[in-house]
């Protein structure tokens, strides 16, 4: 991932080692690397796709948090903190095609392809939520938005891990599944840590899905629970542009039982997981996939 930007300008090679300074916790290169040697695949393919999507997974953070206004990431300051719009986007643009690139070393056509899907529908479900979810109590659009955004990622990661081992479609199918139950379990999760994370743990804004207009899973349960509340009455109708609402909604929402519901939902995914990994042979990786499952629930950042 370092070595992408080596011949490129000297202000690229600096933004690149600032994003791979501050690390992240790198699930996605993991998930690549353990369902690969699970299944037997060459390390080298594995690496590579590794690497594709932690780099694709960077991009889009990059733009994210352009979009969202949003300063901090993995503790330390973003891009957009430091540079212009235009330095962002385009930084951005390079480790996506970056991304694409190191996809393409994999030398496995279909992989290509799934890979440039994938981003396809990470960017449309993005802009879906921009421009039609926003203040929307709706659990089916929930479940299609994290989808778009997060598990189709993962989804993509085990799926395409597999494809390079030795297995029949049968097994990339099971993988596709383990990638998709794991990938809904951390944007659920996500969106708690976003009510009772502890910021400096998580080193990236807490506390504002609400106030950029995302209704995730606890408003949605607590917009069940409480449905003539007058802040969850507002939000369809542009009610989270209101901070002083908000605010005393997310403090409404953390004082109730509705991120523990949530909770229960994210280990119902990790459950499932964990059923698809036992119908495989005991080994050191499998193991390790289980753990890296349940780390997906029990992660405070
Ligand atoms: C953050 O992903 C964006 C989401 C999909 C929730 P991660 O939580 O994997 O971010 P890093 O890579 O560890 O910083
Ligand atoms: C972003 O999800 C996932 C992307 C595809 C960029 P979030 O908006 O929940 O991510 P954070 O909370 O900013 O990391
Ligand atoms: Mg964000
Ligand atoms: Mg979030």
């Amino acid at each position: 991932m370092r070595t992408q930007a080596d011949e490129s300008h000297a202000d690229l090679r600096a933004a690149l080692d600032h994003l791979m300074a501050a690390g992240g916790k790198r699930v996605r290169p993991t998930l690549s690397l353990l369902v690969g040697n699970m299944l037997g695949a060459p390390v080298e393919k594995t690496v590579t796709l590794g690497a594709a999507v932690e780099l694709l997974h960077t991009a889009t953070l990059v733009h994210d948090d352009l979009i969202d206004g949003a300063l901090l990431r993995r503790g330390m300051a973003t891009l957009n903190a430091r540079w212009s719009p235009p330095a962002t986007v385009l930084t951005g643009d390079f480790l996506f095609a970056r991304a694409a690139k190191l996809a393409a070393e994999t030398d496995h056509l279909p992989l290509m392809k799934l890979f440039s899907e994938t981003l396809a529908v990470i960017v449309n479900g993005e802009l879906t939520q921009m421009f039609i979810s926003r203040g929307l109590i709706n659990r089916d659009n929930y479940y299609k938005r994290i989808y778009a955004k997060t598990a189709s990622l993962f989804e993509m990661t085990a799926r395409a891990a597999a494809m390079v081992s030795p297995v029949d479609d049968s097994v990339i199918e099971t993988m596709r599944d383990f990638g998709y139950q794991i990938g809904m379990a951390f944007q659920i999760v996500d969106d708690i840590l976003d009510f009772n994370g502890d910021e400096n743990a998580v080193g990236k804004p807490l506390g504002s899905d609400l106030l950029n207009g995302l209704v995730t899973l606890p408003a949605i349960y607590y917009a069940e629970i409480n449905p003539d509340d007058l802040d969850v009455l507002s939000l369809p109708n542009g009610g989270w542009t209101n901070n002083a609402n908000m605010n005393r909604l997310v403090e409404n929402i953390r004082s109730s039982s509705c991120t523990k519901k949530a909770m229960v939902e994210a280990e119902q995914h990790v459950d499932r997981a964990l059923a698809i990994l036992n119908t495989f042979e005991r080994s050191i990786e499998r193991d390790a996939l289980e753990n890296l499952a349940r780390y997906i629930v029990d992660r405070k950042i």
